[in-house]
């Protein structure tokens, strides 16, 4: 869009930008600047405008952007232009990824390369590492407290072992996304150390108060994110003899994005990366990201304008570069963080999908989809080129994020209902086999999330200790249900590290001072690759999950309907325990029906309940499932779901 004012100060931002910067070839980057500049400067605009610096500041983000076009590899700009043309390309069915811990899945980067081949045998082709930059040994939150934003922490390997790591995968067609810690630092940073030494420049990069008139008032309405661990939102900094403020762990410093520094900092950090060849940038928390006296400080419109501002500007240098918002919010609020529009105020393409994770996760626990469809049903659309990661489970905790609402509107009581939700997963619940550990709990208000991995809050660790043949099986078939709606859902599934091979709750956290008081250790495990290796030998856990899941992607992959092209529609079943959706596809295709039962016993579909649909169901009396490839089990015109069942079925 071409604005006079601002096309007036890029004219002069340019003449401006120093000659080691001029003489370089900037063709791309030249027309993506002026594509996006009118954009791009109003937000700054509106986030700095009242600054008396704010030209200064806006031709230094101008030189940070070209500094680290210059930087880019020819390869990696091919790949830009390429995903420019195919700018759709991650809404392809062809995407399944996995999270996992560089040293939890393997010893270090240099061993994951090793693992490449398990990837392939698997079939994910989009791996998220956990957080690798350079963190102080005993307070790194896993790796979300950094200290040092360009280096590699020594434990995991080096700048080096990414780059094969990142080679490697490129030849073999898998996307590398890493994280970016972007709302807070260590209180370990250089920028922190030197605020405690007094440099004024980085005092003004975090919150820091004398006293506890302003952190007093923002109490008032914070809510606290580690209510037994950090309680409140600031920390007392003996050095400096000051509050600064920590919403998350006290080692956790909040950095001030109302001063543009900080946000060119960390945009010339995240463009570093985008250049170590990361195909997708995991940007933390970003719902934190702007802090303002009387609210919670989470979903702020400035938080907004500053992911926009971030994807205008990796857009001019690194246009193939995707992020993803991990925003753990309201139903409502995720969705925004999508943009409001996918070409003028554009901000992660990717976001989790934690209310889908968190309404699976209810289906498990109430055997039944009444929440799931209702939730489902009210989730908001979002936008076209946008896509979420579905996911069962994560090296967070799960929190029941669902409204009240959508609780009422299934049926239940809210209160009694969550209470419900954290006594089954807790194993207080007289009829559960979950496994599950209370995280965060708040005597406030008796709030609570939920640790565990997958198989242990399944039952499976419960069945296998009690050795009840019949209990494993089910357990077994309930994690493969759950994949096979993350998988069919609409979007990128994510497999969780260990739960392809059915790992279970890893309880030596406790024996680690850094770890103990932290029980999403629980779901952090160290995979053992004598049990992973029983994958490949019929009849143990191990291979009956890995295969199902190889299955899955390898017909996920051939189903164009599984593409992301908001082309979900949510079929209402009378049967409270099924849910339902159907993908459609696009012209000259089969549309796919995914059906599954969240009930440990015997359901039936009337097929008229899906004629009432307009549904041609190809052949009424030989059905195939597209997973199974098996003609679905049908008795009297009546689909038949054994316990846990799900079908993929095709429509036309
Ligand atoms: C994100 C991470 C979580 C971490 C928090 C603070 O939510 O997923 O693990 O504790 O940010 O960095």
């Amino acid at each position: 869009m071409y604005e006079q004012l601002s096309h007036s100060i890029l004219n002069e931002i340019l003449e401006r930008l120093k000659p080691e910067i001029k003489e370089q070839e900037l063709n791309h980057f030249y027309t993506r600047l002026g594509a996006n500049f009118y954009s791009l400067f109003s937000l700054f605009l509106k986030l700095y405008g009242k600054r008396k610096d704010f030209k200064e500041q806006l031709l230094k983000l101008v030189e940070v952007m070209a500094r680290q076009y210059i930087g880019r590899s020819p390869e990696l700009k091919k790949t830009d232009l390429a995903r420019e043309k195919d700018y759709n390309w991650f809404l392809s069915q062809k995407w399944v990824g996995m999270t996992l811990y560089a040293d939890g899945f393997a010893e270090n980067l240099l061993d994951l390369l090793s693992k490449i081949d398990y990837f392939q045998e698997l079939g994910v082709n989009l791996i998220h590492i956990m957080p690798i930059l350079e963190c102080p040994k005993n307070a790194s939150d896993g790796g979300y407290a950094v200290s040092n934003y360009r280096q590699i922490d020594a434990r995991v390997g080096d700048l080096e072992a990414l780059k094969n790591i990142a080679q490697a995968m490129k030849q073999r067609d898998i996307l590398l996304v890493l994280d970016i810690v972007v709302n807070h630092t260590s209180n370990q940073h250089e920028w922190a150390e030197k605020a405690r030494q007094g440099e004024h420049k980085y005092k003004e990069y975090y919150y820091i108060f004398q006293d506890r008139e302003i952190p007093d008032m923002f109490e008032k309405t914070l809510p606290d994110v580690f209510p037994q661990t950090a309680p409140g939102n600031f920390t007392w900094d003996e050095t400096m003899q000051k509050w600064v403020m920590t919403v998350f762990n006290n080692y956790q410093w909040d950095l001030n994005y109302q001063n543009p520094a900080v946000f060119i900092e960390m945009l010339d950090i995240l463009l570093f990366w985008a250049n170590q060849g990361v195909d997708i940038l995991r940007l933390d928390a970003v719902a934190f990201l702007w802090k303002k006296i009387g609210g919670s400080s989470q979903n702020e419109p400035e938080a907004h304008i500053l992911l926009q501002l971030f994807k205008d500007c990796c857009q001019v240098t690194a246009p193939g570069v995707l992020f993803i918002a991990e925003a753990i919010v309201a139903p409502v609020e995720i969705v925004k963080y999508f943009g409001e529009d996918a070409i003028n105020a554009k901000e992660c393409e990717i976001a989790y999908n934690a209310t889908f994770m968190a309404l699976l996760w209810d289906a498990v626990a109430t055997k039944n989809a009444k929440l799931l469809k209702q939730g489902i049903k009210n989730l908001p659309d979002k936008l076209e080129r946008a896509t979420w990661l579905n996911y069962i489970r994560c090296h967070d905790d799960i929190g029941l994020g669902f409204t009240d609402e959508d609780i009422m509107e299934a049926g239940y009581e809210p209160k009694s209902h969550r209470n419900f939700l954290l006594n089954y997963f807790s194993g207080k619940y007289e009829n559960t086999a979950a496994r599950g550990l209370l995280f965060g709990q708040n005597p406030k208000n008796n709030d609570a999330r939920i640790s565990g991995t997958l198989t242990s809050l399944i039952g499976l660790e419960t069945a296998l200790e009690e050795k009840n043949q019949e209990k494993i099986e089910l357990s077994i078939k309930h994690i493969i249900l759950l994949h096979s709606m993350i998988f069919a859902f609409g979007g990128i599934p994510l497999i969780y590290y260990g739960d392809e091979i059915g790992t279970l709750n890893d309880y030596s956290y406790m024996g680690n001072l850094s770890k103990a008081n932290d029980n999403r250790w629980a779901h952090r495990p160290k995979i053992d690759w004598k049990k992973a290796q029983l994958r490949k030998t019929p009849g143990t856990i191990e291979h009956t999950i890995f295969s199902a899941l190889q299955r899955m992607i390898k017909v996920r992959k051939e189903i164009a309907a599984f593409g992301d092209f908001n082309n979900r529609e949510l079929i209402n079943l009378s049967n409270p325990h099924l849910f339902a959706f159907l993908r459609i596809a696009q012209e000259n295709q089969d549309h796919v029906l995914v059906l599954g039962n969240f009930d440990a016993s015997y359901q039936y579909l009337n097929l008229t309940d899906i004629d009432s649909k307009m549904l041609r169901l190809n052949d009424r009396d030989n059905i195939i499932d597209l997973y199974s490839s098996q003609a679905s089990v049908m008795f009297k015109n009546q689909l038949v779901f054994s316990p846990f069942r799900f079908y993929w079925i095709s429509v036309s």
